[in-house]
């Protein structure tokens, strides 16, 4: 069933219905100031952290479900009711949520009243402008009253929600004539506001929620509301909010406007005050001055429409599939710059308030966006490898506002440093730009210890081939991808982190998987040292990777399929000698990406068995048999219920690998089939079953063992998301950043004719059209470059600005 409907040229999703299987967001702001909206305008707002500069306050896990948020009441001949539906779930005659790209629009009809409700972050400013229109469509004369109301989050987002003996008294405001500013702890030691401000005078205002709530009531039935009115109640701790109330008389036809502004202001230690407990309203009288007018917040709107076209514009795809279209042209390239920004912070399912930025993961979603934002990839690069040892392992996570690697969780996680490579392989593919290997780069935060980057990724190569095990495989230490396989832990306490507990390094566990991604960005690493005239090392590093990959073939191969580790006591994990757990996806796709095994064999063998064990309708399963038990020395695997999570559930991260490993063998039609199954647009009609936004990934799918199957959860904060994009974008239709110039190797379904993409690469743009009238899933036979024919497939970077016509026939 679907709940909605996607607008491809207005690249925005429709929702016609607010009661959809779980609530359906988007994401404002690309900046710093950041706003999670739902198809009910629940959600909240924060500033650069979401834990540590929370501006309004949101409850998770809430039942009703999702009534905190950005909310418009509606008061009209004795009724009540949201624009968005949201708290107050009175049916309205129409409803509509249009979530577009960086902006969500609400628009809804009851009692003659038509209300629309339109929010966006404008580029470059900290605040979220919510523009509210009511027009009377009736044929009588009406009087409305209009409610804006959202509750202040006491900045610190885990304080907040637990620290009540003190939150609850120090909340304050002020209040001027169109303006509530939240200024609790701007006494002491803070140096920043918030405020709710409207481009006309509200006719009353409520800054305490006791108030405009009522002490037992919800925001479901607001005493103000229902009652007489806003009280201009101030608020002396406990819990401020921003409501304001305009009464407004509409002649039949009539429409009136109002513009609302949710600011965040930092002011400079000495300009804090205007005068003794006033605070300095400067900058905030300024920003509400850029916005105060219809014409103002329709030049954002357009600003920011521009901004994305133009992200957008370096890749564009047209071929016979809407849903292949819609997802790479707006969705997926969308969701990978949600990630980019948000890495796995704030969603629906990540508080804001729990991890930082993961060095695997940002570097993992650079393969999504380095495309777009090559400058800004850049900066992050150099941020992650900041936080990385001087053995060349790396600290887990890192937090975005101190840039500082996060000590709670530490290192160990011994897949960490080869993503290094694979990030900034992606990033000079992209831009041969080798000049980042020069930078200067600091170990451990600490500059004293900085080193050109090219030394980190030396480190990092050599991290592996330093930490063997018995089998010469490489130690897994914590966890390797698969944060919960932690062969290391022996965890038998409840409430210990899986990920923290025990040795992070264990003599003897090993990773196959790691072993795969030593093949596959080692040698990026010594194309790396190739190009830089390091012939030496070059040679070293291959013969370091072709040893891995004979041991991988031996040490590694169970028969019918990659073995996926070996525990603390030398026993494989992944092998048909195992009970539960016999065969595992992550070995399969990475060793067989790395090209291990495509000679002789074991690769085609190993994607045979993903086919046989581990497909679904639904996607790939991430193991089989489900473990049942909880098994000490597998650790938070088989916690896991089955078919959920990392237990056999879909984990949509690593079918994009499959799908990249099948093209290695040129299948294109299995290939596609892969891609097909996770593809949220493809799954738009059970949505009723799916559950999540059916215009972005989530994590994970359960799995065929769960009573479930095919519900998502986790949905937009995964590397799905950068994955998925390079999938389709480089394994299947094969338009591929190398070192030397932009590839051309389309690996297709059969029934595709073919297809034409527009690709900005280092400045120029490729228009590239492809020819299958041949039918074939693999094969470039001739390819044209402006006419003339090319020998290979590589054409080498056209200098900037140029336009290359470039033709391509299979066959
Ligand atoms: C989840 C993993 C996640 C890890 C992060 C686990 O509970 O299942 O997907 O990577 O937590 O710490
Ligand atoms: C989510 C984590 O963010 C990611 O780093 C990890 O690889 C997967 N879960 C699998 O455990």
């Amino acid at each position: 069933m679907k709940f909605g409907y996607f607008d491809d040229k207005k690249r925005e999703y429709i929702i016609k219905t607010p009661k959809t299987p779980l609530p359906w967001i988007n994401y404002l702001g690309s900046e710093d100031f950041f706003t999670l909206v739902s198809n009910t305008a629940g959600g909240y707002s924060f500033y650069k952290d979401a834990r540590l500069r929370r501006i309004t306050r949101y409850r998770y896990n809430a039942s009703p479900l999702d009534q905190d948020g950005f909310h418009i009441y509606l008061k009209a001949a004795g009724e009540v009711w949201n624009i968005a539906w949201q708290p107050v779930q009175t049916d309205v005659n129409s409803y509509c949520c249009r979530h577009g790209l960086g902006y969500t629009v609400f628009e809804s009809e009851k009692k003659g009243i038509l209300a629309t409700q339109e929010m966006l972050v404008p580029r470059g400013e900290a605040c979220l402008l919510c523009r509210i229109t009511v027009a009377n469509v009736g044929e009588e004369k009406k009087k409305v009253d209009v409610f804006p109301y959202t509750e202040f989050c006491l900045w610190d987002a885990m304080d907040d929600a637990s620290n009540f003996q003190r939150n609850f008294s120090t909340g304050e405001v002020e209040v001027t004539a169109d303006t509530i500013y939240h200024k609790t702890e701007y006494r002491e030691r803070r140096d920043h506001y918030a405020f709710l401000w409207a481009n006309r005078t509200p006719d009353a205002f409520d800054t305490a929620r006791d108030a405009f709530i009522g002490i037992y009531g919800s925001p479901a039935k607001p005493a103000a509301v229902f009652g007489s009115g806003c009280t201009g109640s101030i608020a002396h701790g406990w819990a401020p909010v921003g409501a304001m109330q305009f009464s407004l008389d509409l002649l039949p036809g009539q429409t009136e406007s109002i513009i609302l502004m949710l600011g965040y202001i930092e002011n400079p230690e000495d300009e804090k005050w205007e005068s003794s407990g006033v605070i300095n309203k400067e900058r905030a009288v300024a920003m509400q001055q850029r916005y105060d007018s219809d014409k103002k917040f329709f030049a954002a709107r357009e600003e920011l429409a521009d901004f994305w076209s133009s992200l957008l514009s370096n890749f564009t795809l047209s071929c016979e599939d809407e849903h292949v279209s819609r997802m790479v042209n707006i969705w997926n390239q969308y969701q990978c710059m949600v990630t980019f920004n948000m890495s796995r912070s704030a969603s629906y399912f990540e508080s804001g308030m729990g991890r930082g930025m993961g060095f695997r993961d940002s570097c993992q979603d650079l393969l999504g966006f380095v495309h777009m934002i090559p400058e800004r990839a850049r900066e992050r690069i150099l941020d992650i490898a900041a936080t990385q040892f001087p053995d060349g392992s790396a600290y887990h996570q890192y937090q975005p506002l101190t840039k500082k690697g996060n000590m709670a969780v530490g290192s160990g996680f011994n897949d960490d440093p080869l993503w290094l490579i694979a990030g900034t392989d992606a990033y000079i593919r992209e831009t041969g730009d080798y000049s980042i290997l020069d930078e200067q780069v600091a170990f451990d935060c600490d500059a004293s210890l900085a080193q050109p980057l090219m030394e980190h990724l030396r480190r990092s190569f050599n991290y592996t081939v330093e930490h063997l095990g018995p089998h010469q495989l490489p130690l897994i230490g914590r966890a390797d991808w698969n944060d919960c396989l932690n062969l290391n832990c022996f965890s038998e306490h409840p409430g210990e982190s899986f990920q923290v507990t025990g040795p992070s390094e264990g003599p003897v566990a090993e990773s196959v998987f790691i072993a795969g991604m030593f093949v596959k960005y080692g040698r990026a690493y010594a194309e790396l040292c190739s190009h830089l005239g390091l012939i030496e090392e070059a040679e070293a590093s291959l013969a370091h990777v072709e040893k891995m990959e004979k041991t991988v073939l031996d040490a590694g191969w169970d028969g019918e399929w990659f073995r996926r580790a070996y525990d603390a006591f030398g026993q494989p994990v992944g092998s048909k000698e195992c009970e539960e757990g016999k065969i595992f996806i992550e070995p399969q796709g990475m060793c067989v990406m790395a090209g291990i095994g495509k000679e002789s064999g074991e690769a085609e063998k190993a994607m045979q068995s993903v086919k046989e064990h581990l497909d679904t309708r639904y996607g790939i399963v991430l193991l089989q048999p489900a473990y049942t038990n909880y098994y000490l020395n597998l650790g938070e695997i088989s916690s896991y219920p089955p078919g959920y999570k990392e237990n056999a559930g879909i984990f949509c991260h690593n079918n994009p690998w499959i799908v990249c490993a099948e093209a290695v063998l040129g299948h294109g039609n299995r290939a596609f089939e892969v891609y097909r199954r996770t593809c949220p647009s493809y799954l738009e009609d059970i949505s009723e079953i799916h559950r999540t936004e059916p215009y972005v990934y989530p994590q994970m799918i359960a799995g065929k063992d769960a009573p479930t199957h095919g519900e998502a959860k986790n949905s937009w904060l995964t590397g799905t998301a950068a994955w998925t994009l390079l999938s389709i974008t480089q394994a299947i239709l094969g338009v591929v950043p190398t070192l030397d110039g932009l590839k051309i190797d389309p690996c297709l379904p059969s029934d595709w004719k073919g297809f034409a993409v527009s690709r900005r690469y280092r400045g120029a743009v490729y228009n590239i059209t492809v020819d299958n009238a041949a039918g074939a899933e693999y094969g470039v036979k001739e390819l044209f470059v402006n006419g003339q024919p090319l020998a290979g497939n590589v054409i080498p970077p056209a200098p900037a600005g140029e336009t290359v016509e470039v033709k391509v026939i299979m066959g």
